[in-house]
């Protein structure tokens, strides 16, 4: 029972935050945090990130198994057929006030797109890897109309010629990218794509262990990781770059900065990894690639002094994988308040991987709580009070 006698006497233990608490077995992904080591079943993410297509990672990811090429055509064929959003979430994105974030839209969106499927509660096998197609073929298109509505610009249709994230950037800019944007985009979506029980995923496994339905658990995952301490933080990072503005104003910024009682620098720390992120390492890579090819290697210049800062600190922190996707993002001609809804883009196979395994050997989820509040408080009718 959770009595104040039952803490205070070490019988029960508060995990503030659930740190270090093991609440279920997965196959699907695995990080070590010291090595630093990120696995999705099994393959290095350093292998997938150069040598896979994003959907190839959606197949691993709803399959267990990387595909041969027959099952990466039909994978590819899938999401191009689920394609085209219902003309009400069109609607719903025309409608959305000024005032609304995209995370806030794409939240929304996500919802509502369970009211165009004829079987959004068909917890099958079968009906959750089509809803697991459905929603990864469509946010994109929610992410890209709702970005051009913002600019007074008619939504694009997708081009079925191209692949996930090419599709995505044409979505966004109206024309097919280049070879080099293409790849950027493939290898940010393929890191984003899915990272154990972080804050998102979980919500999304606690949604699904009710036997909710998967619109329901991905909505609400996508209202986890719009926190800036979880998927917002990418849109942090940039926002501290142009505040500093210069590479010479690096050093004495951090120095003012870390005055401040609890202040957080965005992009730093994690509370898995004790050490370089993984996932950073590769996008460090190509954000100074895009920061070349754009010539503006500014971003670029600041991101590597501030990582440097912070490794030499008494407590030194590391780069995690929203640091170096914002200045690639921000290069690529990417405005700040997408950077969230690109990490939902790809985020989102991962979270349905992650219901479907829930589903699969479901326990509700259910912890408990120390009870600090007032006992058996003498009851004082209306009249009284
Ligand atoms: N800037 C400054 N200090 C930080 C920090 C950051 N980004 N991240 C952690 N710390 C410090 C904390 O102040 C705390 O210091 P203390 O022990 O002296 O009190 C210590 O490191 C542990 O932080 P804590 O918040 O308890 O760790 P956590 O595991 O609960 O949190 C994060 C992990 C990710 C929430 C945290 O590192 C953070 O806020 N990072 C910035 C946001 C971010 O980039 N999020 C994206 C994660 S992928």
């Amino acid at each position: 029972m959770s009595t104040p006698e039952n803490f205070s006497s070490g019988r029960l233990q508060i995990a503030l935050g659930l740190q270090d608490v093991v609440v279920d077995e997965s196959k699907i992904c695995f990080i070590d945090g010291v090595a630093p080591k990120l696995l999705y079943y099994g393959y290095n993410i350093h292998d997938l990130a150069e040598n896979c297509s994003y959907e190839e990672i959606v197949y691993l990811l709803l399959n267990g198994k990387l595909p041969n090429k027959a099952e990466l055509a039909k994978i590819s064929t899938d999401l191009v057929a689920a394609r085209g959003l219902p003309a009400e979430v069109f609607e719903t994105i025309k409608h959305a006030p000024k005032s609304s974030i995209p995370m806030d839209v794409l939240r929304t969106c996500v919802s509502q797109l369970a009211l165009s499927d004829p079987k959004p509660n068909d917890d099958t096998p079968e009906g959750r890897y089509r809803k697991s197609i459905r929603l990864t073929a469509l946010f994109p298109e929610i992410v890209a109309a709702d970005y051009r509505n913002r600019r007074g610009e008619a939504p694009n249709k997708p081009n079925p010629k191209l692949g996930h994230a090419s599709n995505f950037l044409f979505l966004l800019h109206g024309k097919e990218p280049g070879p080099s944007a293409a790849k950027t985009m493939d290898v940010a979506l393929v890191l984003h794509a899915e990272h154990s029980f972080n804050a998102s995923t979980f919500t999304a496994r606690v949604i699904a262990a009710t036997l909710s339905d998967m619109y329901s658990a991905v909505t609400g995952a996508i209202g986890a990781l719009k926190g800036p301490l979880h998927g917002g933080a990418n849109e942090g990072v940039i926002k501290t770059l142009v505040e500093i503005g210069d590479v010479s104003k690096v050093e004495p910024w951090l120095n003012e900065k870390f005055k401040e009682k609890g202040f957080r620098l965005m992009g730093f720390g994690h509370r898995v990894y004790k050490t370089l992120d993984p996932r950073a390492v590769v996008l460090k890579k190509y954000s100074e690639k895009s920061g070349k090819e754009h010539g503006v290697t500014k971003w670029f210049d600041m991101s590597v002094k501030i990582e440097a800062m912070m490794k030499t600190r008494e407590k030194p922190l590391y780069p995690n994988v929203d640091f170096y996707s914002a200045s690639t993002y921000y290069t690529m001609g990417l405005p700040p308040e997408i950077f969230t809804p690109i990490f939902a883009v790809s985020r989102v196979a991962g979270w349905c991987a992650h219901v479907m395994e829930q589903q699969s050997h479901n326990r509700l989820i259910r912890p408990d709580c120390a009870y600090i509040g007032v006992m058996d408080a003498p009851f004082i009718p209306l009249d009284k009070r």
